[in-house]
């Protein structure tokens, strides 16, 4: 350890919400999945992480604090993509001696999510993008996108899809190393720009199930989830992918909404059941159901994350129809706080964060 100085580098990711949801590990070790999954990244003016990397030898070990306090990194996955990185800086440093040795030093990581944490608004896919792009560069790693996806995956299965901007798939992948199980952009955000979401917080508490719990029990004790990983999201993820080359608003909005519903309905078919959803969700829902029978077309679609926070996707010129309904119709209403009814533009992350 030549010196005492600290390394620093700092980057902002975006949340991303699936249209096509990941429900399923069929490797909690990995974190490799039993489907696909396709989302959409959001623009990270509205919610993002914002995450500092830095190392010196004066950092007694690895720490990481989230929104100002200390988090518990011992944890395997966070473990595990901090090895990866370590070994890539090691190569680096291995082919060129001229390098500081900082795969050596202790890493503070300081993240902030400017939204609610594991209320159902992938603050774990955001999250982990960040603290995998933050401290690559730190590294001043050469990986690709891609590359950090497989490292973010293994952080959170969720997070891989944040490294991108647009429409990304996450291609479960068939090997078992899971080398193969990345993201991948399926249409960069100006293929099709003038699509919206407007977020409804139904409430910013922390979830009683994570994500990577309740998954994992509705894999053990649900019968509707064999069908779901079978049949049903392979066929969508097709179907999908076609709405969006098409831009087929009424085809992705039916997929999107089906596809929440599934997935809730495999939440509700484990034992013990999970209810993400409230009675605030199913509000929203109804809401949906009226915006778009008034519109003779299907102009808005919700969906629901692993929590009862509606995110409702629509298109640039229906704005007026729908989140002008939200907002007029939810004002102030009891029930209905942080962020609600701010629409946000989906979209490609700025060259620089990539
Ligand atoms: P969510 O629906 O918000 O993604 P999850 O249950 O999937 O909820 O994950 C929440 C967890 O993700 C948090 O408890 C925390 O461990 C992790 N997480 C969230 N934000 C960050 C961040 N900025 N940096 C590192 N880890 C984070
Ligand atoms: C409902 O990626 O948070 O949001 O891999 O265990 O961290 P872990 O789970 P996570 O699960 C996200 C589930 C979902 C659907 C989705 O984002 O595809
Ligand atoms: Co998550």
């Amino acid at each position: 350890m030549a010196d005492n100085k600290i390394y620093r580098a700092s980057t902002f990711a975006p949340v991303n919400i699936a249209v096509i949801k990941y429900w399923g590990k069929r490797d909690a070790k990995l974190n490799l999945p039993t489907n696909s999954s396709l989302s959409v990244t959001l623009s990270q003016d509205d919610l993002r992480t914002h995450t500092t990397a830095s190392c010196s030898s004066q950092y007694p070990k690895d720490s990481l604090t989230l929104n100002g306090s200390d988090q518990d990194i011992s944890g395997a996955r966070t473990q595990a993509c901090l090895a990866e990185l370590r070994t890539l800086r090691r190569q680096l440093e291995e082919s060129d001696s001229s390098l500081p040795k900082l795969s050596e030093l202790s890493l503070k990581i300081v993240s902030r999510n400017n939204f609610p944490t594991a209320a159902g608004l992938a603050s774990s896919a955001a999250g982990f993008a960040a603290f995998v792009r933050a401290i690559a560069n730190l590294y001043e790693l050469k990986s690709t996108p891609t590359e950090l996806s497989r490292i973010a995956r293994q952080g959170s299965g969720s997070a891989c899809r944040s490294l991108f901007g647009g429409y990304v798939a996450w291609q479960m992948g068939e090997e078992k190393d899971g080398s193969d199980s990345v993201a991948v952009e399926v249409a960069p955000a100006e293929h099709w720009s003038d699509m919206r979401a407007v977020i409804l917080v139904a409430s910013a508490e922390k979830k009683d199930v994570s994500s990577t719990s309740g998954m994992q029990q509705t894999v053990a004790t649900s019968t509707l989830f064999a069908e779901r990983i079978a049949n049903t999201v392979p066929r969508r993820m097709q179907e999908m992918e076609k709405a969006v080359a098409d831009k087929d608003f009424a085809a992705f909005a039916s997929l999107t909404m089906k596809d929440s519903n599934s997935f809730h309905a495999t939440c509700l078919d484990t034992e013990p059941p999970i209810f993400y959803m409230n009675d605030t969700s199913r509000a929203a829902i109804r809401m949906v159901d009226m915006i778009n029978s008034e519109a003779g077309n299907t102009i808005a679609a919700y969906t629901f994350d692993a929590g009862p926070n509606a995110v409702v996707y629509y298109q640039a010129h229906d704005e007026a129809k729908v989140a002008g309904v939200f907002k007029s119709v939810l004002g102030d209403k009891e029930g209905w706080e942080g962020a609600r009814g701010k629409s946000v533009e989906a979209a490609n992350l700025p060259k620089d964060s990539q």
